[in-house]
């Protein structure tokens, strides 16, 4: 509470006045300055704006972004604010999303906006659909058991590696109906370049120096090839009783033109659904993994709730409600490692947030990670305790609290099967196998999304 107290009173009183909220002094312009800021940022975002926020309270404002400005946010309140209260005041153009849209195209879900964005999430809105889950939900299950039985009693494995590919072919064979088994490797290194790239590139070094970039460039190639095969396949074998995305944007028809979506519309969709849909989930799942391996009193709950769920057998789609305390160790696992762990906007015009007045065009970030870890909502933050996501405790956070698939009309489109997902991938797994970690804890690598640095080797033994 002191440390509340002492946040509090450094905030400027509440006035009708325009306000900004205090930030760092404006930094000169020059080359070096600017790329000192970028690598101190790259290599330790969460230290960077964590000292930012301890200077400045809840909110601070960074001139130097240009004319005018960016604000940083972590209160609930705020977040709420922009996501739902305010969210037809805000845009997703914003500087972080210029590379993610190069990467993505001008259709796809995640960067698109208005009238675009509506008509697009109408039209992959009914692969969501309660009937398709249950379907999804067979294909989870029969995946991660495939996996499962790939495993040796104390055999080493990269944890990290094993989620990714489980859950590229996952979201590959339910939304694409595609066997993405061969394609594992040249997506994973793919995501990887791109992730690297996306920071890279925006450094302030020219194109021929700035070699993630230039392979950022290759990757983007490499995943239009293997989509551009995915499509051609489909039209070639026709898409008779396939009601999956891919055959969704296939035959969509605009209601007045009755015009099909053209190629790149769908190639957009495609890689958006590709890298969005698996690399969050497997992300979340790996760390969920490495808490319960740092809190084995943890592991002992979750394996004595499977126990009574399950028995010795592997779940079934209509397992998914009776798993809530599974449910509850991966939202724990989210809370403390959220794979998306800041968002962004833009004001398309003036709003206030809060006690601050941004004008239109000002820059917001979300910045997830302090809000997840802030010990006023989560008392003794750092630990992992699953109860916080009891039926009764949940309902007890104050909305924006908990964010990780974000709030509002840009809500995760995939959230319901990314929890059914994550819920069945964990008691199969955990009912089947206990993973032991080796070697020191894993660092945080911070880029789109929030992933072990150098993987994570697990030990298994057989339960
Ligand atoms: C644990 C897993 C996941 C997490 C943590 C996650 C997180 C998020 C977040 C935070 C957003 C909102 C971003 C913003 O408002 O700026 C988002 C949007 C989105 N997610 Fe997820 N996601 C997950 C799984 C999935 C899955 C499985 C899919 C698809 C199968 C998916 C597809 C999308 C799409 C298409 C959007 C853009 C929605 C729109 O703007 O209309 N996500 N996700």
């Amino acid at each position: 509470m002191e440390a509340v107290r002492e946040i509090e009173s450094r905030q400027p009183p509440k006035t009708s006045a325009p306000r900004v909220p205090p930030g760092p002094p404006a930094r000169g312009g020059g080359v070096l300055s600017r790329i000192r800021y970028g690598l101190n940022f790259y290599f330790d975002p969460f230290g960077f704006v964590g000292d930012r926020f301890d200077t400045y309270g809840d909110a601070y404002f960074v001139a130097a972004t240009g004319e005018p400005g960016l604000y940083v946010f972590r209160k609930p309140e705020d977040v709420w604010a922009v996501l739902v209260t305010e969210a037809k005041k805000f845009r997703k153009t914003h500087s972080a999303f210029r590379e993610l849209g190069q990467v993505l195209g001008e259709s796809g879900l995640l960067t698109t906006d208005g009238e675009l964005w509506r008509k697009h999430r109408r039209i992959v809105q009914p692969a969501f659909s309660p009937k398709r889950m249950t379907e999804y939900a067979e294909v989870m299950i029969d995946e991660t058991v495939r996996e499962a039985q790939s495993w040796r009693e104390g055999k080493r494995f990269d944890l990290a590696d094993a989620m990714m590919e489980l859950t590229l072919r996952i979201v590959a064979r339910t939304l694409f109906g595609h066997d993405a088994s061969a394609d594992v490797d040249a997506v994973r290194d793919a995501m990887r370049t791109l992730q690297d790239g996306m920071v890279g590139a925006q450094l302030p070094i020219p194109r021929w120096l700035n070699i993630p970039r230039r392979r950022q460039e290759r990757a983007v190639a490499t995943l239009d090839a293997l989509i551009a095969r995915m499509i051609a396949t489909r039209r070639r074998e026709g898409g008779e009783g396939q009601q999956d995305l891919l055959q969704r944007l296939l035959d969509a028809e605009d209601p007045e033109t009755g015009a099909k979506l053209s190629d790149v519309e769908i190639r957009d969709h495609l890689v958006t659904f590709f890298l969005a849909g698996h690399e969050t989930t497997s992300n979340a799942l790996t760390w969920t993994f490495h808490l319960l391996g740092e809190n084995p009193a943890q592991r002992a709950r979750l394996e004595a709730h499977l126990g009574e769920v399950l028995g010795d057998r592997d779940p079934t789609p209509e397992d998914f409600p009776k798993l809530g305390f599974t449910t509850q160790v991966l939202e724990e696992g989210m809370r403390l490692r959220p794979p998306v762990f800041v968002m962004a906007r833009q004001a398309a015009e003036d709003v206030r947030i809060g006690q601050w007045d941004l004008p239109a065009g000002s820059e917001v970030v979300l910045w997830l990670w302090h809000t997840h870890h802030d010990a006023r909502l989560y008392p003794d933050p750092e630990r992992f305790d699953p109860d916080r996501f009891a039926p009764e405790a949940k309902a007890e956070l104050p909305k924006g609290a908990y964010l990780p698939f974000g709030q509002g009309p840009r809500t995760c489109i995939g959230k319901h099967f990314a929890l059914m997902e994550g819920t069945l991938l964990l008691a199969t797994i955990a009912n089947r196998w206990r993973l032991e970690p080796t070697g020191p804890a894993p660092k945080l690598h911070a880029r789109v999304t929030l992933s072990p640095k150098n993987g994570l080797p697990m030990v298994p033994t057989k339960r």
